[in-house]
């Protein structure tokens, strides 16, 4: 049996770590060859195929970003489509492939696994916003990246009176936010799954600038203010057509500056968020994860992929993990705006 891997989609701190586990327990257990395709569906239709052995993935757990690169690459497009695709695989004898990629990479897999494909899949996301998963590999690490910055404009915050907003990654979801801006202990956190108006958020800026406190606002990159429609984007479009975001924080600080007379600085993280050494507790889970999507290849479970359940990694279908976003629950807000203001 040979297998081949790829990576799509945006990359997420752990790829790699996801990568090292599978080769090496197939490696070891199996006597199991790997292939790589390089830059995610875009190698696989293009049969652009590297060697991925022990030798390759040595020491690659700590490492971010993908040994395989990646890309926002659609298999249906172009070339591609799944006869193409199925006479790669047989062309160099590969007779089952790991996916490893966010929810546009599992639809795909799963189109293609509809279509008779051999297709295993492993979720990844540093936005977290995958469902039948707990927890995606990358978000602990983004979390950890935006705290640190958070820690850092409260510093400067503090020595001028000011108020800061930092802008995190959350396209559809405010995970990063929430978790970032707890730990952080943010004044206010606005998400995509909440629309708040300026009066509230002028109410906690003003609140906590009254107890003498630089207030920090966090806020996602698909939070909507009320009273307006959609996401801030001003950066065009992405491969899949979607409004690139990025910028609210630059639009929100004015708006607070003039409201409340306090002065205001806004910092857009970026793909800061993405980038650098994964944490432990992602290198973990992805090795694991790895491991497991290795196990599903063996027992031919295609069409399915491996997620988190609490501290066990389960497999389940890729529909259970499609179609519907895991947000923030309402109360999981309603918990953390206890302390906002
Ligand atoms: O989906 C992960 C994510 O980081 C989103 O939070 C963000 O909107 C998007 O990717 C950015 O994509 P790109 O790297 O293509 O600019």
């Amino acid at each position: 049996m040979r297998i081949g891997i790829l990576t799509s989609g945006g990359d997420a701190p752990g790829l790699n770590a996801v990568i090292r586990g599978a080769v090496l327990k197939g490696d070891k257990l199996h006597g199991q060859q790997f292939v790589g395709f390089r830059n995610g569906w875009k190698g696989l239709v293009e049969s652009d195929i590297v060697p991925l052995g022990r030798h390759e993935v040595k020491g690659i757990a700590k490492q971010g970003g993908t040994i395989l690169g990646t890309s926002r690459t659609n298999p249906f497009e172009g070339n591609g489509g799944p006869d193409r695709i199925r006479e790669i695989l047989a062309e160099n004898e590969i007779d089952s492939l790991i996916a490893i990629g966010g929810e546009g990479t599992l639809a795909a897999a799963r189109r293609l696994t509809d279509e008779g494909l051999p297709i295993v899949g492993v979720p990844k996301t540093i936005d977290n916003d995958i469902s039948a998963t707990d927890y995606t590999f990358g978000f602990d690490t983004a979390v950890q990246i935006a705290t640190d910055a958070m820690d850092r404009l409260r510093t400067t915050g503090d020595a001028h009176g000011r108020c800061m907003i930092a802008e995190v990654m959350g396209r559809h979801v405010g995970w990063i936010a929430m978790h970032s801006g707890m730990a952080a202990g943010a004044h206010a956190i606005l998400i995509p799954e909440q629309r708040t108006t300026m009066e509230q958020i002028t109410e906690w800026v003003t609140s906590a600038h009254d107890r003498g406190r630089s207030p920090l606002v966090v806020v996602a990159e698909g939070f909507i203010l009320d009273g307006t429609n959609d996401p801030h984007s001003e950066r065009g479009l992405d491969a899949f057509g979607r409004p690139r975001l990025g910028g609210i924080g630059e639009t929100l600080a004015p708006a607070i500056e003039a409201a409340t007379g306090i002065e205001t600085r806004a910092t857009t993280l970026g793909h800061i968020q993405r980038g650098g050494t994964p944490t432990s507790y992602d290198r973990v889970l992805a090795t694991r994860l790895g491991m497991a999507v290795l196990d599903l290849a063996m027992q031919k479970q295609w069409g399915c992929m491996v997620a988190l359940r609490g501290t066990e990694i389960v497999q389940v279908p890729f529909a259970d993990a499609l179609g519907k976003l895991k947000t923030v629950p309402q109360e999981r807000y309603d918990e953390a705006a206890v302390l906002f203001g």
